[in-house]
């Protein structure tokens, strides 16, 4: 007797239990438009795309003065370089060589990328990236979830899932930051661009190339028709005032006995919140070796980048906890200033490694930790348990990217230092040129802090007057 054929929704499975391992029904699985190929031509595509966004956000983040973008765009550069990892990986499990990777896949694309890199505004930045590049990638996304064979394509179908899941908070803070900043009047000032960039992402058929290509003029660069240049100067917003006050030292406060630990952790949020200063300074290291590095230095720099700039939200956070307002702290800048002004980007990092690799012993993250953890703040304590697991990760990309280039660890560590030394400080030239009077900001954070602590300041920590003028971040003497 012959069985009648079982269709695909009539077919059922043990106990009624979900088939296919809970990835898709039997009625989609049975569907064969899906190919190797396909797939691969469209990875590429994000590939591309993501790429070269991680290499914007990244290059801009020095020179963009809003904080809250500076931090935002950091984020959304590890983000990017994330998942440009994870499609390189995919592309590698395809058959195909993963050469090809870096090729161009559509002259539209290049066209929107190099648009957006050369944004002359924060607006138009924001607007690119945010309106108009992220949108266009959560689109193309939710296509490739859906048109990847569920089953065939499995690992592809997943990583389009948590790339959605992921670029819709990216999509959400960006709608928040157009309505926050961008004006009518800028809308219409900047539409013959954002038309351009539209037109781009038409005449490439989307970020994925599965939409219908409109049949149009190919479209002419605007603000790329001048090649960008990265501006290495770091920019900051109007409430950062006086950053090139150097007029307080507060390693040299957080490692003097005398002073309890409450006290000094004012001292490590400020040195928290400072730290904004190294995404703008590693981000002139990764533009300028974005070609000579290998892909895994970019990912791996990328999340140090991103990890300091979370450093300084905690020191941000920190000062909120207290109801201190820091806007009225000096937040120096000099350091990404001078080291980027001064050095080139292989003694940058030098410095860099030099510096996070002195933080290793006793008396530097771990002993942070002690004191926030001694200080009865419990946000500090927390925040300097995390803050060390970061640095130690640090110090560990710092010995697989920085050290191999050198004889040993010894001479790697000597040249990072001898960089440091060479740059000058300009303690007495700001001074000098009238850019700041390195007014000491310490008694007023510290009266401050007392008064919400409810306690009685401690006189010696109040007469503290101790500057960077002799000397740098680890009270080293300056010898210039
Ligand atoms: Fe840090
Ligand atoms: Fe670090």
């Amino acid at each position: 007797m012959s069985k009648s054929k079982v269709t695909a929704t009539e077919y059922s499975t043990y106990r009624g239990l979900p088939p296919l391992a809970g990835l898709t029904t039997m009625a989609r699985a049975v569907e064969c438009h899906w190919s190797v190929e396909q797939s691969t031509e469209r990875l590429k595509r994000f590939h591309y795309v993501l790429k070269c966004m991680y290499e914007t956000l990244t290059a801009r983040i020095t020179a963009e003065p809003v904080y809250e973008l500076k931090t935002a765009m950091s984020h959304h550069a590890y983000l990017c370089a994330e998942y440009t990892t994870a499609i390189r990986r995919r592309v590698s499990e395809m058959r195909v060589p993963p050469l090809g990777l870096d090729v161009v896949p559509h002259e539209s694309l290049k066209l929107l990328m190099d648009e957006i890199l050369a944004a002359p505004t924060t607006e138009e930045l924001v607007s690119g990236v945010y309106e108009i590049l992220v949108p266009a990638l959560l689109e193309a996304s939710h296509r490739l979830q859906s048109d990847a064979h569920p089953l065939a394509d499995a690992p592809t179908v997943r990583l389009a899932k948590l790339m959605h899941f992921e670029f819709s908070e990216v999509a959400e803070f960006g709608k928040k930051a157009v309505a926050c900043l961008i004006s009518m009047q800028h809308r219409d000032a900047m539409l013959p661009w954002t038309e351009l960039l539209r037109l781009c992402l038409a005449s490439a058929g989307g970020v994925d190339g599965a939409l219908s290509i409109e049949d149009t003029a190919p479209p002419q660069p605007q603000h790329s028709a001048t090649p960008y240049q990265y501006r290495k100067e770091p920019k900051r917003d109007e409430r950062f005032q006086d950053s090139y006050n150097a007029g307080v030292n507060p390693e040299a406060f957080l490692y003097d006995e005398r002073f309890s630990p409450r006290d000094k952790t004012l001292m490590m949020y400020y040195k928290r919140l400072r730290e904004i200063d190294v995404p703008e300074m590693m981000a002139s290291i990764l533009y300028d070796l974005r070609d000579e590095e290998p892909w895994e230095f970019h990912m791996e720099m990328s999340r140090q980048l991103w990890d300091e700039a979370r450093h300084a939200m905690m020191g941000e956070v920190g000062f909120v906890s207290l109801g201190i307002d820091w806007s009225k702290i000096p937040i120096n800048f000099t350091w990404s200033r001078n080291l980027n002004l001064q050095l080139d980007a292989r003694e940058r990092h030098g410095v860099l490694f030099f510096i996070e690799q002195g933080l290793m012993p006793r008396t530097g993250k771990r002993y942070e930790w002690e004191v926030g953890r001694e200080s009865g703040d419990g946000l500090s304590g927390m925040f300097q348990d995390f803050d060390w697991a970061d640095e130690v990760l640090h110090a560990q990309i710092g010995r697989r990217w920085y050290v191999p280039r050198y004889k040993s660890l010894q001479e790697a560590l000597a040249y990072g230092d001898r960089c440091w030394t060479k740059v000058m400080s300009g303690w007495h030239a700001y001074r000098d040129q009238g850019l700041t009077t390195h007014r000491n900001w310490w008694p007023d954070l510290y009266l401050e802090a007392c008064e919400r602590w409810n306690v009685p300041p401690d006189p010696l920590a109040l007469s503290y007057n101790t500057t960077y003028e002799d000397s740098r971040a680890d009270l080293q003497r300056l010898t210039s």
